[in-house]
């Protein structure tokens, strides 16, 4: 086919990209991303301070644009993101101990209902686990409340959506020799173990020079496939240019393909301009809309791969 998503959905995938809900306005950006992609993250709009602004007030306006965009247009719609030490809003911030972690069960709960038969997928857990060496959880205030605050959230997601595949997603998680990927695996395998209701893990893979491509990346996507859950290639962007930047492209995609179980690829942005890193090209699309190198590699890796 001719497009990402036609392309992907050919080899029973979805490809999808984040958006920016103010950008639907824009022309150029809605020309391409309803051309192209047939699954949306929203970037910012269904994160907590996004929806619940003051304590138990929602705010489903702009995610709701999102939801809508989609949704008549046949593109799926994943969910970023019910829990998360960042981007918490104030009154959460200064939250700790049961009224914090009530407090995010309720929004879980509340986010996770709203969205119910909307949403395929959710990150149901953002970014849990530190950096560097040693596997640890990350210092929160969610993480304070006890170490069992993610099989928490991933309950009561289940109980509001029982239909929606819940993911837990990260990032530094694509190298299998890493102790952060590995720490995430365990984690995982725990769930399974004990019946904790996980579907998917999403592979953040923001590569660039510090955290690049790993040539074992398939092999992280088939272990974690092989615990029984999705694997899904949640945040793309590779920082770089031209040939070498196509490349990795297509290698990514080609390691996606290799897995059964890895059911889709969303890029972090439509054009370089829209990145969420200050600067580079990380994307798909230059400034302008044009295809970029990396754009004709994914397609075709798609198609012949
Ligand atoms: O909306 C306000 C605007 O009103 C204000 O004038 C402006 C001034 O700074 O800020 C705007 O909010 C910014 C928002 O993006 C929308 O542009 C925030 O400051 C800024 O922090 C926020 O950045 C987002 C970042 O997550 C926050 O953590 C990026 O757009 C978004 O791409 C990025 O996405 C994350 C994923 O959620 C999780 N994984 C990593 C990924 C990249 O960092």
């Amino acid at each position: 086919a001719t497009t990402l998503g036609a392309s992907a959905a050919e080899r029973g995938r979805y490809f999808g990209t984040a958006v920016a809900v103010n950008k639907l306005s824009d022309t150029a950006y809605a020309t391409i991303l309803n051309r192209e992609f047939n699954s949306v993250t929203a970037e910012n709009e269904m994160k907590i301070d996004a929806l619940e602004p003051s304590q138990n007030q929602f705010n489903y306006a702009n995610a709701d644009r999102l939801v809508s965009h989609a949704r008549s247009r046949n593109m799926q719609v994943r969910g970023h993101t019910l829990a998360w030490h960042s981007q918490q809003p104030g009154w959460m911030q200064n939250m700790s101990g049961t009224a914090l972690r009530s407090a995010m069960l309720n929004h879980v709960t509340q986010v996770a209902t709203h969205f119910r038969g909307q949403v395929v997928a959710w990150d149901v857990v953002n970014e849990a686990f530190a950096d560097g060496n040693g596997g640890a959880r990350r210092d929160s205030n969610l993480q304070r409340t006890g170490n069992d605050w993610i099989e928490a959230a991933f309950r009561a997601a289940d109980a509001a959506d029982p239909n929606a595949k819940l993911c837990y997603n990260d990032y530094n998680t694509d190298n299998w020799t890493w102790d952060k990927t590995q720490a995430v695996y365990r984690m995982v395998q725990d769930f399974k173990t004990r019946g904790v209701p996980i579907d998917c893990v999403g592979l953040q893979s923001h590569f660039n020079s510090g955290s690049p491509y790993p040539s074992n990346y398939r092999t992280t996507l088939s272990s974690f496939a092989a615990l029984g859950v999705d694997v899904q290639i949640t945040e793309l962007d590779i920082e770089g240019s031209g040939t070498t930047q196509a490349n990795t492209y297509r290698n990514v995609v080609n390691d996606c393909l290799a897995v059964a179980r890895c059911t889709g690829i969303t890029v972090w942005g439509i054009r370089d301009t829209d990145s969420w890193r200050a600067s580079g090209t990380p994307l798909l699309f230059d400034g302008s809309g044009n295809k970029k190198p990396a754009y004709d590699a994914v397609l075709s890796a798609l198609n012949n791969g």
